[in-house]
């Protein structure tokens, strides 16, 4: 705690009041409504970041030949703030997501954060608006750091300046339903990320490639794209929002190894640890579409699901595609998947012990 000064308030800012803030978190949607602040600072070729600030959450100006409108040099991250029953709130391994914000930078040709500058516009924000932290069971503060090329400019170069904002969001279930089964389109047509490409980066076009079969996905019944390697079409990779694990009848987990085409989940990191803590075998590994669809069906495979920041671990009941439509197990959530649903959200709400320092304070 304490880098919030890194973003120093220049201005006085206008802040909801508390009938109006009550009003925006009665029924949260995901990502629908927005806190009082946000945190900005700009970074130029041959100065380097500066102009850090918490100012208010409002529109932007921008040229029409800004970079990111063009040629989508963008990246962005996403966590969450919990509030505990005393009161406090706390991130879940910040520092994860700063890392890993750093690592898209650098694929996408940007200058990286600082990793305490990261952190900073996290406190700055969340001790600012804390009064938006919801304390209703399974909502938080959705966190949305971003960064993009704010040149404007028309040739295709990386931009001398980039613009980062942490913008907040009070947030309910990610799934309207809460925690419960749901369904996986797998599309056969469409891959996410190829080999060499901007797969294991947190960047929009990546998101902007997955809404086509997402559509897919929907029009089929299904809440969610599951997308084949690109290379051969054969392998599992991810969700279009969520990395995937599978429980065997051995009682081992199987997840895919990272290849660089999928995105490194702090959640998966955090499930892999708890596992392996608790004795289970995990293997990181190829998982082809037929091991998992012949387990399935030969009660090899006994649970499967999914997990990400957004709603955390979800389990997947039924599993379909052009060529099969099959459900896991009796299609409700396996005894594992919620024993790690239950143990996870535990230690992010403060009601397990935190063992591995993963809770990291922002408001006493
Ligand atoms: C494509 C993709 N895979 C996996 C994840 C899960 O990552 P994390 O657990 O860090 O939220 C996300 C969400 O951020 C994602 O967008």
């Amino acid at each position: 705690m304490g880098l919030a000064d890194r973003f120093p308030k220049r201005a006085p800012v206008a802040v909801k009041g508390a009938e109006a803030r009550a009003e925006a978190m009665k029924d949260l949607v995901f990502g629908r409504e927005f806190t009082d602040h946000m945190a900005r600072a700009i970074y130029t070729d041959g100065v380097g970041w500066h102009s850090h600030e918490l100012t208010a959450y409002g529109p932007l100006v921008l040229s029409p030949a800004t970079n990111a409108l063009h040629y989508a040099q963008e990246i962005f991250e996403g966590l969450k703030a919990y509030r505990h029953a005393d009161g406090s709130v706390w991130a879940f391994r910040p520092q994860k997501n700063a890392e890993r914000f750093q690592r898209s930078a650098r694929r996408l040709a940007m200058a990286e954060m600082p990793v305490d500058d990261f952190l900073g516009s996290i406190e700055a924000v969340v001790q600012a608006d804390h009064e938006w932290v919801p304390s209703v069971p399974d909502s938080s503060l959705y966190l949305r750091p971003f960064a993009f090329g704010s040149e404007p400019f028309l040739g295709v170069h990386p931009s001398s300046e980039i613009t980062y904002l942490l913008i907040a969001s009070p947030v309910g279930p990610y799934f309207a339903t809460g925690y419960g089964p749901v369904s996986i389109w797998v599309t056969r047509e469409y891959n996410r990320a190829a080999p060499g490409g901007t797969g294991a980066a947190k960047t929009g076009g990546n998101y902007a490639a997955s809404l086509l079969p997402t559509n897919e996905a929907y029009a089929n019944g299904c809440q969610q794209v599951c997308f084949l390697d690109a290379a051969t079409d054969t392998l599992l990779e991810e969700l279009g929002g969520m990395n995937m694990m599978l429980v065997l009848d051995d009682g081992s987990v199987a997840t895919p190894r990272l290849t660089g085409t999928i995105l490194e989940g702090v959640t998966r990191d955090s499930v892999l640890t708890l596992l392996r803590e608790d004795g289970i075998a995990v293997a990181e590994r190829d998982i082809s579409i037929d091991e998992l669809t012949d387990g399935i069906r030969s009660g090899r495979i006994r649970e499967v699901f999914a997990c990400g920041t957004a709603a955390v671990i979800t389990p997947i009941g039924r599993l379909a595609s052009k060529d099969f439509d099959i459900t896991v197990g009796d299609g409700q959530p396996g005894a594992l998947t919620t024993e790690l649903y239950n143990h996870l959200t535990d230690i992010q709400f403060g009601r397990a012990e935190d063992v591995h320092g993963w809770l990291y304070p922002l408001v006493p």
